[in-house]
């Protein structure tokens, strides 16, 4: 088993009869739903959400009972992956582009587990570029703005083109040295009309559920 699967499936363990559930997005997030996949199979009764439109295919192809998030009052638990995370619960998210829903449907549930290998695990953030949404409207003057905050910025590609999310909007990756207050960048990124939504999650996570190559689990 590798260790993505191993602190997915854990996680799957933290899920109970007539949950909602919120479904992340990712390599890590995909062995989550894999594993809900077959306890549904096997009688576990939920209804879920999902965060990107991979997920939401592949919670059906499996058979979990899928609403829309505007349709429910609340989640009780989501689980997802991050891009990094550090030891008080922040997280770098939106590697996969789905930053947006997944901050909307985590900040809507009582509970986020997060579910990673031990690489995403560091002391100070920032080594994984940040993903931040912006809308396409004048994005020019959106990255120049994202570049002052002191990180290089590069629009996402999907090959000859620009990166769309779900959301039709475009992700600029920003690369910074560190980052040494998470909480004062946010507040500097919500200050840029351009910027959607960034992949900065405070105070979000409950839980991180980390799987290590010896085959051990780490919870955090
Ligand atoms: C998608 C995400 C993912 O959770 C993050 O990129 C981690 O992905 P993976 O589990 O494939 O490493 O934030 O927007």
């Amino acid at each position: 088993m590798n260790v993505k699967q191993l602190a997915a499936e854990k996680a799957v363990e933290y899920v109970q009869d007539g949950m909602k559930v919120g479904l992340g997005t990712g390599s890590t997030a995909y062995w989550a739903i894999r594993k809900l996949g077959e306890r549904v199979s096997g009688g576990l009764q939920i209804t879920a959400v999902a965060t990107s439109q991979a997920s939401e295919d592949q919670a059906r192809e499996l058979g979990i009972p899928l609403v829309a998030f505007g349709d429910v009052d609340s989640l009780d638990l989501t689980i997802d992956g991050a891009d990094e995370l550090d030891g008080a619960l922040q997280l770098i998210k939106g590697g996969g582009g789905a930053l947006l829903r997944e901050k909307i449907v985590a900040m809507g549930s009582a509970r986020m587990i997060v579910v990673a290998d031990e690489s995403k695990a560091v002391t100070t953030l920032g080594k994984f570029p940040l993903p931040v949404e912006i809308v396409p409207f004048a994005w020019e003057w959106t990255v120049a703005a994202l570049a002052k905050l002191g990180c290089k910025t590069e629009l996402r590609r999907s090959g000859e083109d620009l990166y769309k999310t779900d959301n039709g909007n475009y992700i600029a990756d920003c690369r910074f040295v560190a980052i040494e207050s998470a909480a004062e960048l946010a507040l500097a990124l919500q200050r840029i009309p351009g910027v959607v939504e960034h992949g900065l999650f405070i105070g979000i996570a409950d839980l991180a559920i980390i799987g290590k190559s010896d085959g051990t689990i780490e919870i955090i």
